[in-house]
């Protein structure tokens, strides 16, 4: 497996890959912002607006490739208003279904601590959908579960769902 951040000069040979992961997992009901069957167009103008902000250094995206296939990806939001400059939201991890289970959640997430970590920020924030693979995942990974928000987001299947707020103090760079 390989950890790269995405920068926007190899955006559009990677849209198509970016593009049938999230069509992907919203599918098979993950909770990342949009409801299932997504259109082409509307994951590509989501994956569009993701890399103008990484242009603008307002986020940074990570990929993570197996055998030279992207398999998932990962954000971290870093244009924050002046008074939490020292922390970043961590947002739209996703692994394509084939290749879950194999270590690729926990190594995007750690890629992106990492980064924010040697930018001096020492707090990430999350959400994700309480009682989830994913709460499971961020909690062995230290994060801590702040609290619960019932009905926050609808699912692909009807329902709304809870959301869990999720936080993790990150340690200075080794120097
Ligand atoms: C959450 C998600 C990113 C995890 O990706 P992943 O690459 O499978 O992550 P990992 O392999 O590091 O960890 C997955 C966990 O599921 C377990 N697992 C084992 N086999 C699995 C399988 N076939 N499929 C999924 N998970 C499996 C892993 O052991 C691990 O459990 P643990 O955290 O208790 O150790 C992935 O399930 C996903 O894309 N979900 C949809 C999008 C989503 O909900 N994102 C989170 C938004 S907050």
């Amino acid at each position: 497996m390989r950890i790269a951040p995405i920068m926007p000069d190899a955006f559009p040979a990677l849209a198509p890959a970016l593009r049938d992961i999230l069509i992907e997992c919203v599918g098979l009901g993950a909770s990342i912002g949009f409801l299932a069957p997504l259109s082409l167009e509307a994951a590509d103008a989501f994956w569009a607006g993701c890399i103008r902000g990484v242009a603008a250094g307002e986020r940074l995206m990570w990929g993570a490739w197996v055998r030279e296939e992207l398999v998932g990806t990962v954000q971290i939001v870093v244009g924050m208003p002046a008074n939490q400059q020292h922390r970043v939201d961590l947002v739209k991890l996703m692994t394509k279904p084939s290749a879950r289970g194999g270590g690729i959640g926990a190594a995007l997430t750690l890629a992106a601590e990492a980064e924010a970590s040697r930018l001096g920020r020492s707090l990430v924030v999350l959400d994700t959908v309480a009682g989830n693979l994913a709460q499971r995942l961020y909690e062995r990974l230290g994060y801590e579960a702040a609290g619960v928000i019932p009905d926050y987001a609808r699912s692909s299947a009807g329902p709304l769902e809870p959301t869990c707020i999720m936080f993790k103090r990150l340690a200075p760079p080794a120097a």
